[in-house]
């Protein structure tokens, strides 16, 4: 019996389309790909990894699940080792905002497949920094780790007007409708973004003055948004 996947895993393995070819970049120990391979969602998949040692951590999981001979291990920076027609679907997980926008805008092709992200740090900049590579988030899905919020973005071709400050806080309101976990993650940025304000409170630096400002706006939006919940 295959190990489960961990909540933020098994949010991105529901949002691939069965059948699809995937490409995992920063596939790591290859988790998602063996799983979903394993049951035969999916009918073969290529894993990337920037470094050796996770590369070969994934050829250790793709063995011993019996998966080796449907999924292709590459050694490559993003989806440069990757052609765009052995692809359906690109999940690149488990990295920081900025290496994602990076991967992405390395590979213009992503816009025609389904492309899901899941950011660790940065989500402001990554959502801020679509429109330029013409693309936009369509849906957020939030889950629970513990007591950490995942964010799993689903991205689709054309680029949309410019978001409002709090907007690249926590995304668009319509990209979490139904979502049971909005509540929760709009508090946790109202949180976090009073104590960012109140350590900047006694700066006097020109560049903190504008970030202040951006603050401000942003958390007067999402104190709105969370008093018509
Ligand atoms: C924290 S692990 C995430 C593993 C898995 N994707 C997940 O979400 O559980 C991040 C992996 O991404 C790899 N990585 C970082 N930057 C990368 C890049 N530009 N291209 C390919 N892999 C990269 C790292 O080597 C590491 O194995």
């Amino acid at each position: 019996m295959a190990p489960r996947l961990t909540p933020r895993l098994e949010t991105l393995a529901r949002l691939v389309p069965p059948g699809a070819r995937l490409a995992d970049v920063g596939t790591d120990h290859a988790y998602l790909p063996a799983w979903l391979l394993e049951r035969g969602a999916i009918p073969r998949a290529v894993g990337t990894d920037l470094r050796p040692g996770p590369l070969a951590r994934a050829r250790e999981t793709a063995e011993r699940r019996g998966v080796a001979d449907r999924l292709s291990l590459r050694l490559c920076d993003g989806l440069r080792g990757v052609a765009a027609e052995e692809v359906d679907c690109v999940v690149i997980a488990g990295m920081g905002g900025e290496t994602i926008l990076g991967i992405l805008a390395a590979a213009p092709w992503v816009a025609e497949k389904v492309c899901l992200v899941q950011p660790m740090s940065s989500l402001p900049d990554l959502r801020g920094g679509l429109a330029p590579l013409g693309l936009h988030v369509a849906r957020e899905f939030l889950t629970l780790e513990g007591e950490t919020l995942y964010v799993v973005m689903e991205l689709r071709a054309g680029a949309e007007g410019p978001l409002t400050a709090a907007q690249r806080l926590v995304g668009r309101e319509e990209c979490h409708r139904g979502d049971p976990l909005w509540p929760r993650y709009l508090r946790q940025e109202i949180a976090r973004t009073r104590r960012a304000l109140a350590g900047l409170e006694r700066s006097r630096r020109p560049e903190d003055d504008r970030r202040r400002r951006e603050l401000a706006a942003a958390l007067a939006e999402m104190e709105e948004r969370a008093e018509a919940m």
